[in-house]
């Protein structure tokens, strides 16, 4: 935790909502999965979503986006209710981006066809095209695989061009939904560099996080949350988190530790 803790921005986050979640419930064929939730997200800020599997986080990135509707509550972004503005609006106006669970890349393109076909979409002038396609190559070193088709890449390195294809159209928000799912020790230390510099470019920028990887993922998050039995039962900065009775008792156990 120490070593990540060093290439954050210390300065403390303004208190500018990105994200704002308003009392919003999501039942799937009368099964209820959400219920009443509420959280903010602030500029700048490092988030990451903790709970169980299946207790609904995929579910709530996919109501920020606007992939879902909820039943019940609102969603904020940049403090304007979004709640009936479609996904590719959300992603234009806001610049909201996620980088999904799985999936997210063609798997039949190369990475340099698949940043080609993201590039035509997000960014209008060609020139610039071929300058930020060159940048996130060099940038997630995937010049030696740049002519890989995406099928054939390692697990990290496809993970790599699923964060350099979400970063094209320039966020300002970021969801990554289980970003170190099937990374080994060292691709997990690079992709928290990664996303700890992606703050430290542009301060303004917001991450929201999740993953069960809880001790890689609070390294690098400025503040958690822990979603259990369709709500959230703790929230905080890392360290509180931890301590937290509920979230040590519904989620981290009791001989959780992050040293
Ligand atoms: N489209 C859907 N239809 C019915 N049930 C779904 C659908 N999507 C997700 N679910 C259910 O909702 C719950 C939450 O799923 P999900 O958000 O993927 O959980 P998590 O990402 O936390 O593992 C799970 O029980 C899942 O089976
Ligand atoms: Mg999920």
């Amino acid at each position: 935790m120490g070593i990540i803790k060093k290439f954050r921005i210390t300065t403390f986050k303004k208190e500018i909502h990105k994200i704002s979640l308003k009392k919003i419930s999501l039942s799937f064929n009368k099964r209820q999965i959400l219920e009443d939730i509420n959280f903010n997200v602030k500029e700048g800020e490092i988030c990451g979503l903790l709970g169980p599997n299946g207790v609904g986080k995929s579910t709530l990135f996919n109501i920020i986006v606007g992939l879902l509707n909820p039943d019940y509550g609102k969603v904020f972004i940049n403090q304007y209710d979004v709640t009936k503005i479609p996904i590719y609006k959300r992603a234009v106006d806001f610049g909201i981006s996620i980088v999904p669970q799985s999936g997210g890349v063609f798997s039949e393109l190369t990475c340099l066809q698949n940043l080609k076909a993201i590039s035509e979409i997000v960014i209008n002038k060609k020139n610039d095209r071929e300058f930020k396609i060159e940048k996130m190559i060099s940038k997630f070193e995937l010049d030696s695989v740049k002519n890989i088709k995406s099928k054939h890449l390692s697990g990290g390195q496809r993970k790599r061009l699923c964060i350099a294809m979400s970063l094209l159209s320039d966020p300002k928000i970021i969801l990554m939904d289980e970003p170190f799912q099937g990374l080994d020790i060292l691709s997990t230390r690079e992709l928290q560099e990664t996303i700890v510099n992606l703050q430290t470019e542009d301060p303004t920028r917001s991450c929201v996080i999740s993953d069960h990887a809880a001790r890689d993922l609070l390294a690098i998050s400025d503040r958690a949350i822990i979603l259990a039995n369709k709500k959230i039962i703790a929230e905080g900065k890392p360290s509180e988190i931890l301590n937290d009775e509920k979230a040590r008792s519904f989620y981290f156990g009791d001989s959780f530790n992050i040293n």
